[in-house]
């Protein structure tokens, strides 16, 4: 029985790379098997290299990208990193309330937002400490470049397990509704919070500036210079008194353009 050769696993890696900027180190190979499993039943396929002889020979985008978003890594949950949450809750919202008080309007964007809990998290972050915001105007974008994960995130709805990691008992019964086995954010919150599909490393879908990005843990994902590119897109996209947050393990962006702030245990960027 022929399996797939390294020549097959190479080609994977470069459509991932191709559509997602993704670099996938190849003793990271094993993973095609796995994540893949349910493409290659839905393509009536058993077999990865089947997969791969099909992608060299359809040529087709919607394939690829179905391989690339499929081997996207959508690791996330309620408040990940609590002490960035904590440090906007005492010190960043505050002060930017006070700088955006004269147009009573707010943006944030969970750049790489996943399932949506992190988009989540800051909506409740505000409902919850921030009543005095209830009339502003308040946008949380989220955007990622996987369909099924931004579908998810629409939706709202999570598996208990889901529930389990990061969310105190207390906001979990304020903010959703149990049904079943899941639990759905309630509108309020929902109503913050925007989805849409978009690649950090294409054309990025807003021309707005924001006051808080979130671009945690995918830059870790990317080529170093895919980074820089990346980040100086987000340096264009944030207001002269903005906030951007990293993942914790992830390096530090260009020295040039964004100073870093260490503050709570953790530490955040202001462009210069
Ligand atoms: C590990 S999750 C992080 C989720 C959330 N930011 C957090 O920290 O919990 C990484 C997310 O980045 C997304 N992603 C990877 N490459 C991307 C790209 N080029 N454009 C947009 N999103 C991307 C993946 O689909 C995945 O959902």
């Amino acid at each position: 029985m022929n399996g797939p050769t390294s020549g097959d696993y190479l080609y994977l890696r470069e459509v991932v790379f191709s559509h997602t900027q993704n670099v996938l180190e190849p003793s990271h190979d094993h993973l095609f098997q796995s994540r893949l499993v349910g493409l290659l039943h839905r393509h009536s396929l058993s077999r990865l290299d089947e997969l791969v002889h099909l992608l060299r020979a359809a040529k087709s985008p919607e394939l690829e990208r179905a391989v690339a978003e499929a081997m996207t890594i959508n690791e996330t949950s309620f408040f990940r990193d609590c002490r960035s949450f904590e440090l906007l809750r005492t010190e960043v919202l505050p002060k930017i309330i006070e700088d955006c008080r004269s147009t009573r309007r707010l943006r944030f964007w969970s750049a790489a937002s996943s399932t949506g809990q992190e988009a989540y998290s800051l909506a409740i972050l505000i409902c919850e400490n921030f009543p005095q915001l209830s009339d502003w105007n308040i946008r949380i974008e989220g955007t990622d470049v996987c369909a099924e994960v931004v579908q998810r995130a629409r939706q709202g709805r999570f598996h208990r397990i889901e529930m389990n990691r990061g969310l105190p008992a207390r906001l979990l019964v304020r903010y959703f509704d149990h049904t079943g086995e899941s639990w759905v954010i309630k509108p309020e919150v929902a109503s913050l919070c925007h989805f849409r599909q978009a690649n950090l490393c294409g054309q990025l879908p807003f021309q707005e500036c924001f006051d808080v990005i979130f671009l945690r843990n995918v830059i870790l994902y990317l080529s170093l210079e895919t980074r820089q590119t990346l980040l100086s897109a987000m340096h264009r996209l944030i207001r002269k008194k903005g906030y951007l947050f990293l993942g914790s393990a992830e390096q530090p962006p260009d020295r040039s353009l964004w100073t870093t702030v260490l503050s709570g245990g953790t530490c955040h960027y202001r462009p210069i």
